[in-house]
């Protein structure tokens, strides 16, 4: 038996913020990040429309990108005093998923970081409050997804908490909210949208009910990323819908290795300077990850698939892998993303000699591959890397080199 579950209300296009005045309850917690939504006037917004609902508002402010599970206690705490029924999360992934971390948490004070994370493990939440979200990035989808990714930062790791308890009761896309996203941010999380497409489409999971979404996902990105990137509003407007399906297809489809590799890389060296932000990393290793998995025959058709919906051309699957990989990176080269982590300045932009040192990447290398195959995503990869080939694939994310193995 499989399950396909997505929020109860989806509220989408322009003023779809305005969807907080229908929101029954008392008390509303809004959790946010460092100041761009509030800067921006969207916080306010939130606030005052809440209030028109009836409902006493506090605020849980300056949640961290990538959120620690510091943060997530503590948000937990505020929670635990101010009893609120609903969580309103507004922002991009990271102040979202602290939130349903969170949330976690408050229904059950007694509940560990480690147990959070037994993939579909999460006790019954909404005995004490549900949960709304608010995206104001396009790419994590994570108003819609069954997923939240903390950070620890002791380990260096990333952690993805994955139940169908933490999808949202009510998601909430205006577009109006992406329209101030800097250029970078477009870039990385259009990239992290399209890795989830695809990975969903060649998940092991993948169903008749996500097939569509993925697809018609990939098409969009494909027409509207790169001109969001350069400033077309109304393709920036599309991009946040198509993150959103993207979205819908991976939280019941699940991912692969891409996001396996980049969970357990992103913070890895953070101690020379630098995150390798999330979407950056998926757009490096997509590529590499493709042509591992294009070994296995029916992911192999299903990359084929793919090129044919983009109009890549190619005469057979071969030939049509090979015009996919090329595609993304050329993306990558349109939006200013390197091609791999020995490129991947501190600033994230392609540079000569990347912020992780060489050396260290192969000191580290064994256990980070170790940590990637043990990742909640690597389960629905369509070809189940060991350690050695995980461990020559990562390599191949450092050098740029071919995967032919
Ligand atoms: N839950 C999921 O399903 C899922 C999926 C993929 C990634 N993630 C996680 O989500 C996090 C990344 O989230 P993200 O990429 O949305 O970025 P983010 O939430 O970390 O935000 C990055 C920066 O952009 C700013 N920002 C956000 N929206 C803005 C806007 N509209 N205008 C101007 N500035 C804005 C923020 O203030 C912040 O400084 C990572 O921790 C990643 O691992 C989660
Ligand atoms: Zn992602």
């Amino acid at each position: 038996m499989a399950r396909f579950t997505l929020p109860r209300d989806l509220y989408h296009g322009p003023n779809a913020l305005e969807a907080l005045k229908t929101l029954p309850g008392k008390r509303a917690m809004i959790c946010v990040g460092g100041g761009s939504m509030k800067r921006f006037g969207f916080l306010d917004r939130a606030e005052a429309y809440l209030k028109e609902a009836g409902m006493e508002v506090e605020l849980f402010e300056g949640i961290e990108p990538d959120p620690s599970v510091e943060t997530v206690m503590k948000g937990a705490a505020a929670m635990e005093k101010f009893q609120p029924d609903w969580i309103v999360a507004i922002g991009g992934g990271s102040p979202i998923d602290a939130a349903k971390a969170m949330w976690i948490k408050y229904e059950y004070p007694d509940i560990t970081f480690e147990d959070m994370c037994k993939v579909f493990g999460i006790p019954p939440l909404r005995r004490k409050a549900h949960f709304c979200a608010i995206s104001s990035t396009s790419g994590t989808a994570t108003e819609v997804t069954a997923f939240s990714i903390i950070t620890d930062y002791e380990k260096g790791i990333k952690y993805p908490i994955a139940d169908f308890e933490i999808t949202p009761d009510v998601a909430i896309v205006d577009p109006e909210l992406a329209h101030t996203m800097p250029k970078k941010l477009v870039a990385h999380t259009g990239m992290d949208a399209m890795t989830h497409a695809i990975e969903a489409y060649v998940s092991t999971a993948n169903c008749d009910f996500t097939d569509p979404l993925a697809l018609h996902a990939i098409e969009m990105i494909q027409a509207d990323l790169v001109g969001s990137y350069n400033g077309d509003m109304a393709k920036r407007d599309a991009m946040h819908n198509a993150q959103c399906l993207a979205g819908m297809a991976f939280s019941n489809a699940l991912l692969g290795i891409v996001h396996s590799m980049a969970h357990k890389t992103g913070a890895a060296f953070a101690d020379y300077g630098a995150h390798i932000i999330h979407g950056a990393a998926n757009a490096m290793y997509l590529p590499k990850v493709i042509a591992f998995n294009a070994k296995d025959p029916t992911a192999k058709a299903r990359y084929g698939v793919i090129a044919d919906k983009m109009h890549l051309g190619g005469e057979n699957d071969d030939e049509k892998v090979a015009l996919l990989i090329q595609y993304l990176r050329s993306m990558n080269d349109d939006l200013n993303i390197p091609h791999c982590i020995g490129h991947y300045g501190a600033d994230s932009y392609p540079t000569e000699q990347g912020f992780v040192p060489e050396n260290v990447f192969l000191e580290r290398l064994p256990e980070i591959a170790k940590n990637a195959i043990a990742d909640a995503c690597t389960g629905s990869n369509p070809r189940q890397p060991s350690q050695e080939e995980m461990e020559k694939l990562l390599k191949c994310c450092y050098y740029d080199t071919e995967v032919d193995f």
